[in-house]
């Protein structure tokens, strides 16, 4: 059991934080993919969305923040002990690179806008320029937060799948626990 953590739930902040971090990170990935397929030139509105993509990002970085603080904080419940030891074994590894992926997401974007030539306009308000452009760091975190998004594609599907399985076919706890439930039955 984890020690942090002796209830059978996660905190109703964790909760909170998963919830609205789902929404939010779904809506900003697809975002995200869209817009950079806008074509550019000067009737585009592409400098449009590449500005909210990156002002959203930034207000989702102090988010996963928070919901890090939360997590080492509270702990997380264990695994069912119904569960089988590869099932334990792909959930723990799949929250973890989920938690790699609210990671890598925001820094990547951010440390690559930083060194693009473009300025960051957060809501429309220019952030104060702090380094150079560098073309070879813009092209390397341009990479890597391209690639992270397509890792975190991946990994929110099967945890999807495998969260329906919990509720709709094993019919166990699992899915609930990520629900407010009674405040007296609550950890915190
Ligand atoms: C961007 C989307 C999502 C991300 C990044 C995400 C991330 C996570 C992470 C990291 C955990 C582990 C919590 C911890 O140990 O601190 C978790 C748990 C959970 N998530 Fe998600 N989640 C997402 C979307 C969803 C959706 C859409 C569902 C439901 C269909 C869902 C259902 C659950 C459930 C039921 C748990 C509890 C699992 C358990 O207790 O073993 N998640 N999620
Ligand atoms: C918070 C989580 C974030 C998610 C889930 C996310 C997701 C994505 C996705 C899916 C793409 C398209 C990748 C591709 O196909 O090339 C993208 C591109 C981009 N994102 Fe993010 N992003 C996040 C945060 C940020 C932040 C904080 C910034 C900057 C402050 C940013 C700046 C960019 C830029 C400039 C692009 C265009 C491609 C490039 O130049 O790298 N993103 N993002």
């Amino acid at each position: 059991m984890d020690k942090k953590n002796p209830g059978s739930g996660y905190s109703n902040w964790s909760i909170a934080l998963h919830w609205f971090l789902a929404l939010a990170l779904l809506s900003q990935l697809f975002l995200g993919t869209i817009m950079v397929d806008i074509p550019k030139g000067p009737e585009s509105d592409r400098a449009y969305w590449f500005n909210l993509h990156k002002s959203v990002g930034i207000c989702l970085a102090i988010f996963i923040i928070l919901r890090i603080i939360c997590r080492l904080k509270y702990g997380a419940p264990d695994p069912l002990p119904s569960m089988k030891s590869w099932q334990k074994l792909a959930s723990s590894l799949n929250h973890k690179l989920l938690y790699l992926c609210m990671i890598l997401m925001p820094t990547t974007g951010f440390i690559g806008s930083l060194y693009s030539k473009y300025p960051i306009k957060f809501f429309g308000f220019p952030i104060a320029r702090v380094v150079e452009p560098n073309p070879v760091i813009k092209e390397i975190t341009s990479e890597i937060h391209a690639i992270s998004a397509i890792l975190f594609f991946i990994l929110i599907t099967i945890h999807i799948v495998a969260a329906l399985k919990h509720l709709l076919i094993d019919c166990d706890e699992i899915f609930q626990r990520m629900m407010f439930r009674n405040k007296s039955k609550q950890s915190n």
